[in-house]
């Protein structure tokens, strides 16, 4: 090769190492313009044979092709592999400053958040709260409530009756059942303290209702109970009226009209004007004093009032909800709008 040819080899070569687009481009184009089997290097392999004048000018030329050409190669394979490595970097590219997949944040059934606010109200008038228990004896239920054996509420299509777990026949008032409101814990409260009595009761009932849209056999109800030396009704009205104040809003207006339960006397039903119509909202009444006598108070030295209403139908009322089964389905697209 004269110095000539090697030249037009340099640049050509030059040429193709400059253009190769990927490593492995570059390594192909490499190993043909300076490896083994390269024109160059086989002309190398022939200085031995050239005239002394000659070998020195072509020698001195085909090593310095030689090294401009792996010179080359390098400066080229430094730039490609930083281009793929940008390539590696920019694909896995994350951004801290993204919002993250942040857990679901929890938060009161409407039920529960719905009995706690109406215990709140009642504990911030100096009330008590307390519970019982949701497996009862018909004593508590119906008998010391003053509820006659023949009242059709015991019969068994509307209350729950449970057998005996210890094989004993259990009759009358020793009958178990599921309690189907929670007044029995009026007794259950009484029987256990001296008046005076001031407690507010939430819990869950049961009765042989049929699943519709406004009744569901398992329910929430809160009790309520006063009891003192000199109770009127007066102070039951105004009792009520301030907790419907409360719960529905400075504008909420009641009325009570007569009604009937066995535990009370006189009864009524409280009703709270509402969205432009009365809703009956809860019962009540004055202790009736066969109540107090099953307890052991003494009717001549105590009066009271007693009240009863139902968690659901409450929550309902209050946010417009039309099926009471919404409660109990669990939708989340429906219980997260109560946060
Ligand atoms: N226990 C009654 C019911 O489930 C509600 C009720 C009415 C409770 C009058 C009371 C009351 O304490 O005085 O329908």
């Amino acid at each position: 090769m004269d110095l000539e040819q090697i030249e037009r080899v340099v640049e050509t070569a030059r040429d193709r190492i400059a253009g190769a687009s990927d490593l492995d481009e570059l390594a192909a184009v490499e190993s043909e313009a300076v490896g083994r089997r390269s024109e160059i290097v086989a002309a190398r392999r022939g200085i031995g044979a050239l005239l002394p004048d000659r070998r020195r000018t072509v020698g001195k030329a085909v090593n310095e092709a030689i090294r401009s050409l792996t010179a080359a190669a390098a400066a080229r394979r430094s730039v490609l592999e930083e281009e793929a490595e940008n390539v590696l970097l920019e694909r896995d590219r994350v951004d801290m400053t993204l919002p993250y997949g942040r857990p679901l944040r929890g938060t009161h059934h409407l039920l529960t958040s719905t009995a706690d606010e109406v215990c709140d109200i009642f504990r911030s008038i100096g009330y008590q709260v307390a519970e019982g228990p949701e497996l009862e004896l018909a004593w508590y239920n119906f008998d010391a409530l003053n509820t006659p054996p023949t009242h059709p509420s015991r019969f068994e299509s509307d209350t729950m009756y449970v057998e005996s777990f210890d094989g004993e026949e259990r009759r009358g008032p020793d009958e178990l059942l599921l309690r189907t409101q929670t007044s029995p814990m009026q007794v259950r409260y009484m029987e256990r303290r001296l008046p005076p009595v001031y407690v507010v009761v939430p819990g869950r009932v049961f009765r042989t209702d049929t699943w519709d849209a406004t009744h569901s056999p398992v329910f929430h109800q809160i009790e309520g109970l006063a009891v003192d030396s000199d109770i009127t009704f007066g102070d039951l009205k105004g009792t009520l009226a301030h907790f419907a104040g409360e719960f529905f809003g400075p504008g909420a207006r009641t009325r009570f009209v007569p009604h009937f339960f066995p535990f009370t006397e006189p009864s009524a039903e409280m009703l709270v004007w509402f969205n432009g119509e009365w809703l009956e909202m809860l019962g009540c009444g004055m202790v009736d004093p066969n109540v107090f006598e099953a307890v052991g108070y003494d009717p001549g030295k105590v009066t009271g009032f007693a009240f009863g209403m139902g968690v659901e139908r409450l929550a309902m009322v209050k946010h417009g909800i039309t099926d009471i089964r919404h409660f109990y389905d669990n939708d989340l697209r429906v219980l997260g709008q109560f946060r």
